[in-house]
């Protein structure tokens, strides 16, 4: 557990920004993280937990402790007939751990294949892809309380899941360092293709009864063929929510563009995809030096290479002013700006 000064953070942030943290440091065990958290050296420090750094957008140094989470580990804490309760270290790579829910055959995970990310920010956002979410698989997790070191369980109701949302993101946001997940998977699988994509690509495959190895390769196929790889291209996914509407203002949208897709949420809303709306304001593929918006998604901002965090913060801001401009919604981030 080495202190390290100005350390840079550009490996632990898929948006891959040059930025400095005052104080670097990794902990492998929650023994290990409560330590630290009593170092008097730490005590006043601004903290920073950096998993995969999947969901955030530097723009300036980091004028405290950045804490980089190496809890690893898979185990079953025990099974019955329906169900087997896994649980893993925050600090697993997300995408590992769902190939290894994939090797033992146990299902829910497969729809939320190759999400970048480590199995600790999982919960934090409800990552959801496909027609899936994780709080649809999701136990219990452990987390340690950054003021007094505590450990304590939240389960699915505390951590308060929303699209993209729970509690930690909100109430408790900057309070708790996730340190380990439980999963409920499925031995009988509940095999899910209603997203339009996924049955296609399966027909396209010729898979009549697809397994949940058969539903992970699709999305695998999907993803990689619209997300730009983080290794290659630095980008966090999807950088915007997509908007929830009133189904009045929607009517009101769609005698103008009639285009417009959509999805019901309630019996008053809707959700547009915001991809949608910054390709009609004709962001999509636009590059600006070494930045701009992705050719084929136009919901994912990507950094070629060297640009910085506040050029990036930048064109944000610029194209969720023109989507209100034309459309009358504001776009809000998915992604952490700090
Ligand atoms: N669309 C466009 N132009 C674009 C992008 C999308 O017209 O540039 C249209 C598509 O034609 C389609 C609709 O928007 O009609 C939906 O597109 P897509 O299936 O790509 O999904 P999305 O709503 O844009 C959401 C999630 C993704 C997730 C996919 C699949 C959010 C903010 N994003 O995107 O999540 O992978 O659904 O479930 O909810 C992420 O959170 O980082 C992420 C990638």
């Amino acid at each position: 557990m080495k202190i390290q000064s100005d350390y840079s953070l550009k490996p632990y942030n898929t948006f891959g920004i040059d930025v400095k943290a005052k104080l670097f440091v990794s902990f492998g065990s929650v023994k290990e993280l409560q330590d630290l958290l009593q170092m008097p050296e730490l005590k006043q420090e601004q903290k920073l937990v950096l998993g995969g750094g999947s969901n955030v957008l530097f723009t300036k140094d980091f004028d405290g402790v950045a804490l980089l989470n190496a809890i690893k580990g898979i185990e079953v804490l025990r099974e019955d007939e329906q169900y087997v309760y896994v649980k893993a270290g925050s600090g697993e790579v997300w995408h590992d751990f769902v190939i290894y829910t994939l090797q033992h055959n146990w299902g829910g995970v497969e729809n939320l294949s190759l999400i970048p990310g480590t199995v600790g920010a999982a919960p934090l956002q409800n990552i959801g892809a496909y027609g899936v979410e994780l709080k649809d698989v999701f136990h219990e997790l452990e987390a340690v309380h950054l003021e007094t070191g505590e450990l304590h369980t939240f389960d699915n109701d505390t951590c308060q899941f929303g699209y993209r949302e729970s509690v930690f993101k909100n109430k408790l946001k900057g309070q708790y360092i996730v340190t380990g997940v439980t999963f409920k998977l499925h031995k009988e699988h509940h095999i899910n293709t209603s997203y339009g994509a996924i049955k296609t690509t399966l027909e396209e495959m010729r898979v009549q009864n697809p397994t949940i190895q058969d539903v992970s390769a699709a999305v695998c196929h999907i993803r990689s063929s619209k997300l730009p790889d983080p290794k290659k291209i630095g980008n966090a996914g999807s950088f915007f929510k997509n908007p929830e509407i009133s189904l009045t203002q929607f009517e009101r949208l769609k005698a103008q563009f009639p285009d417009i897709p959509s999805y019901r949420v309630t019996e008053t809303t809707v959700k547009v995809p915001a991809g949608w709306l910054i390709e009609q304001c004709a962001w999509k593929g636009k590059v600006l030096g070494n930045y701009g918006v992705h050719k084929n998604q136009a919901l994912v901002l990507v950094n070629y290479g060297g640009a910085k965090g506040e050029e990036v913060r930048q064109l944000a801001y610029d194209i969720i002013a023109s989507v209100e401009e034309k459309f009358g919604i504001r776009l809000t981030p998915e992604v952490n700006i700090m």
